[in-house]
């Protein structure tokens, strides 16, 4: 799905307009009920490309994966970063990282692909793994046992294990007293308030990014305000990433940000690491659990790692290992991510039009890109071989986007690769050390929480219920 932002009404050679029956708000009430539904009726009525009015903005949607192609291809036209640029300010709080206005010459696009691809990955992994371990098995954040089951919601176990083990990955720990035990309980005390002010602040994300000022939101604000001062505190952390210490380094040389809007883009990367990757984790593992065949395949998948690279599983000293190269060397697990991710995501991908031009389009009819699209089928991104499936079809001709929770073009998410196998580390490792079971396999998968469309992967409506304990054969 495409979207660009213009000021224009129609003009000979536009698209259809739908400007809404209130001024001003235009179809925004109507798209922001349930931005999929209104979507789709669009489409049907106009066709792959439409323009709706939406709170004073002339939107024009494109939802043909044909075209795609030229709007990526169209930097000169299209701007990427003012619409980036200005949600953040909005979200945030901090001032703008858009070296035009003048408070940074920081390429943060630089710092993101340095930091968080290639050569920064296998250390990203290596320390992801063992704060995962830790906090299933070691902390007290899970306690499980081998006698009795745990009973917890999907979502809530997600984001406890995930939550808590991203952030460590990150922003490391704090450095404080000597004497372990009361540091380990006031580090696990910070975690605690970093993730209950992310939930509170997450709430209110969609109508910070529609434009509602954050002092609106009396919770919400204190929440985000409350993240800068634990996240000043960064030069006393040990084991903090690359990405966080470079950024502190680059805003300290390159920046004339004070220390609360330096603490602020801390902040901003730490949504942007898990805003997305908790709901992403849930889906995997809900779909997986749910689907029986899923869970066999995923399970021998990992079993066979383990064996090739000579691990045993042992939860009393959870040490588990895997290299970047076995993370990629694993097409069922992958599959289950891609499709899970296919089910809840609703990425828009925002270009602001600089001026009038002439885009020129694919002129292809509606169709479905997948068999049957509302079924989870967690071998859709497999061949017959048993290897990934990297390309589709349809009518013949090869699609190029067919998949796209993580953007495109230059604004493609820069931590993709690491969200992957960070997922892939937690579905491997709740395998391996736990028998799951939902409380009621038949139960119906949750509505999507249409609220978020546009700003990723959808959250559950609701939680859904299952018991896990510590396998009895490890
Ligand atoms: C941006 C998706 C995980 C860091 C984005 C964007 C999307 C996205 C759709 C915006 C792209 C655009 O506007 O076209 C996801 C999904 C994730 C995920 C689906 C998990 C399943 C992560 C993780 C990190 C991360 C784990 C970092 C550790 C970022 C950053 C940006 C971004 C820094 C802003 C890039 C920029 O503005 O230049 N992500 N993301 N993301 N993501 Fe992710």
């Amino acid at each position: 799905l495409w979207l660009a932002v213009g000021i224009r009404h129609r003009q000979p050679g536009e698209p259809v307009v739908e400007n809404g029956f209130i001024p001003y708000l235009g179809c925004a009430l109507q798209f922001g009920a349930n931005p999929l539904k209104f979507l789709r009726s669009r489409q049907k009525k106009y066709g792959p490309i439409f323009t709706c009015k939406i709170a004073g903005q002339y939107i024009h949607f494109l939802c043909d994966p044909f075209s795609y192609h030229s709007v990526i291809r169209q930097g000169r036209h299209l701007d990427w970063r003012k619409f980036h640029f200005a949600t953040s300010v909005k979200a945030f709080g901090h001032d703008s990282f858009d070296p035009r206005h003048g408070h940074t010459t920081e390429n943060l696009h630089q710092t993101f692909l340095k930091t968080l691809q290639g050569e920064a990955l296998p250390s990203l992994i290596e320390s992801m793994m063992g704060h995962l371990q830790d906090v299933m098995l070691t902390s007290d954040t899970l306690s499980p046992s081998k006698d009795h089951w745990e009973v917890d919601g999907i979502f809530a176990f997600c984001y406890k294990v995930m939550f808590e083990s991203g952030y460590l990955t990150l922003f490391g720990k704090e450095l404080g007293e000597d004497r372990r035990q009361a540091r380990e309980a006031a580090q696990k005390a910070l975690v605690l308030n970093a993730l209950e002010n992310f939930k509170e602040f997450d709430k209110i994300f969609p109508a910070l990014v529609a434009g509602l000022p954050i002092h609106v939101f009396k919770s919400a604000y204190s929440a985000r305000e409350q993240k800068p001062c634990m996240l000043k505190t960064c030069p006393k952390r040990e084991n903090m990433s690359d990405l966080i210490a470079m950024r502190m380094i680059l805003n300290d040389s390159l920046s004339t940000f004070n220390d609360l809007s330096k603490a602020r883009t801390h902040v901003a990367l730490l949504w942007a690491s898990q805003a997305n990757t908790l709901p992403a984790t849930f889906w995997s593992l809900f779909y997986m659990i749910r689907s029986p065949d899923a869970m066999k395949r995923a399970y021998k998948e990992v079993q066979q790692v383990l064996e090739d690279s000579g691990l045993t599983v042992d939860p009393s000293n959870p040490t588990l290992n895997l290299t970047r190269e076995q993370l990629d060397n694993m097409p069922v697990m992958d599959s289950v991510i891609k499709e899970a991710m296919r089910l809840s995501s609703a990425s828009m991908n925002v270009r602001v039009a600089k001026e009038d031009f002439l885009l020129h389009l694919d002129n292809q009819e509606a169709y479905q890109i997948y068999e049957d699209p509302y079924e989870y089928k967690f071998d859709r991104f497999l061949d017959e071989k048993g290897q990934e499936k990297p390309t589709f079809y349809r009518n013949g001709r090869r699609l190029r986007y067919f998949n796209m929770p993580f953007g495109s073009g230059v604004t493609k998410c820069p931590g993709r690769f690491f969200a992957v196998y960070e997922i892939k580390q937690f579905l491997t490792l709740v395998l391996s050390y736990f028998d799951m079971e939902l409380l009621d396999p038949a139960i119906k998968v949750p509505p999507l929480d249409q609220s978020r469309a546009g700003l990723g992967i959808l959250q559950p409506t609701y939680d859904v219920d299952f018991r896990y304990k510590l396998k009895s054969n490890c």
